[in-house]
Parts: structure tokens; sequence; C-alpha cells
């Protein structure tokens, strides 16, 4: 989805456009990229010279692309999640403990913007949103409502616990960037600025998840009764959403 730019994105369009073999899976990346690797393909069959079309950024390799685009698909899902979680606590928190009012709305309000963040490079990018959204919208909706209802200890719980498990997952995608990072570096080739540009991203959304979970805890999260069999379901629960909007 990092594209190649200027007159090496457009010379490499053209050389695609005049290619039949375009591939059409590869239509939820970058179009750029897309047309780069398409014209690389005709290079090694001998047909069309591109050699110097690689900067700036070293397109990535299919195995990245599909990286990234389960990563996003994911990481959109879990926001929109964390929005209705939120939608849905706000209210009975918020009339039990009105002193909660700005907590709950700094943390929607962050989780409104990681999620749109994710939404625009979803489309940037078109990439498409899991197949179970429906599903995640009704499954947040009903733990927010659920959690909401049990009370402020619960709500808490359940915000340490979808966190821990967002938290551990973000920081395996900035693991995984940074390791592409360092092997370009390594390579003497250059990192897109696009891709530099979705680290920071990741890493601040990453480290404002860890801030909710702290805030969770500070509010009584461990209180919650009953905390193990709460937390443990709403992990597994996540663990699991995870796993399936990655592959659907
Ligand atoms: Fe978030
Ligand atoms: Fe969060």
């Amino acid at each position: 989805m990092i594209a190649a730019r200027g007159t090496a994105c457009r010379r490499a369009v053209a050389i695609a456009s005049r290619s039949s073999r375009l591939n059409a899976a590869h239509r939820i990346v970058t179009p750029c990229v897309n047309h780069i690797r398409s014209a690389s393909t005709e290079t090694a069959d001998g047909n069309v010279p591109i050699k110097s079309h690689r900067k700036p950024g070293t397109p990535l390799t299919e195995a990245q692309r599909k990286f990234l685009d389960s990563a996003l698909r994911v990481n959109q899902a879990g926001e929109l999640a964390a929005t209705l979680i939120y939608t849905a606590q706000t209210p009975p928190i918020v009339k039990a403990h009105p002193h909660l009012q700005p907590l709950m709305k700094h943390m929607y309000d962050q989780e409104a913007g990681h999620f749109k963040t994710f939404n625009g490079l979803l489309a940037k990018h078109r990439i498409r949103p899991t197949a179970l959204y429906p599903v995640w919208q009704a499954a947040a909706t009903v733990l927010g409502w659920t959690t909401g209802m049990m009370g402020k200890e619960a709500a808490m719980a359940c915000t340490e616990a979808v966190e821990t498990e967002i938290g551990n997952h973000y920081n395996s995608q900035v693991r995984e960037l940074f390791k592409w990072m360092t092997d370009l570096k390594e390579r003497g080739e250059e990192l897109d600025p696009e891709l530099a540009v979705l680290i920071e991203d990741v890493k601040r959304i990453r480290d404002e998840e860890l801030e909710h979970l702290d805030h969770a805890v500070e509010h009584d999260a461990k209180e919650a009764q009953p905390y193990e069999p709460l937390t443990k379901v709403i992990q597994y629960g996540c663990k699991g959403a995870i796993w399936i909007s990655e592959r659907v």
C-alpha cells in the first residue's frame, strides 16, 4: 500500500496500463503499488524494464501487504467496538457517578479518533472491512450495556480486559513494522513516508489504549464482581474477534 510517487509512479502506471496481466487480487492495496508490482513482473518476464522505479519508498512484498491488510482491518473493527462499548456504558455510569463524565468522554473521544484514523486508511488503501462488522457492532453494544448496568467496577474491568488485549495487539504490529523499517535500513533502501506515519499512528494509539487501561485500574476495575470470570471472558472474546477479523 505504500506507494512510490511522482514520475516513477506515473511511468509505472503507464507501463502497467499497457499490460493485460494486472493481477486483480492486488486491488486491496494502493493502485500505484499494484502498478509497480505488475511492471516489476513484466521485467521478470523480460518484457518491460523498469529497474529504477523503486524510490522513494520500497514497495511492500506480498506478505507485507497481506499483513497490513488484515492488521488494519482488525484495527478498524476493534476501534468500532471500542466506540460502541463506551457509548453503551456511559449513560448508566455517568448517571450513577457524575464525576466520571469527563473521563468517559475523554476515552470515547480518543476511540472515535482511532476509528476515524483506521476508517481513513481502509478507504485510502481499498481494504475491505471485516465481513463480521455487524456482529461486532452488536456484540460491543451488548458488552458495553451489560457491564455499564453491572456498575462502575464492571465497566472499568471491561476496559481493563479489552485494553490489555488491544495493547498487546498493537504492540505486535509496532514490532513487525519496526522490523520492516530496520530491514530496509540495513539494505540501504528508503522507508516510504506513509509507512513511517503509520508506525507513529499505531504507536500513539497503542499508548492511548494503555492510558485507558491505567484509568480503568485507577477507577476500581479490580473491585468488579466477579472480576476473574468477567475479565477472562472479555479477553477470550477479544482474542477470538481479532483472530476472526484477521481472516474474514
Ligand atoms: Fe482505540
Ligand atoms: Fe481504548
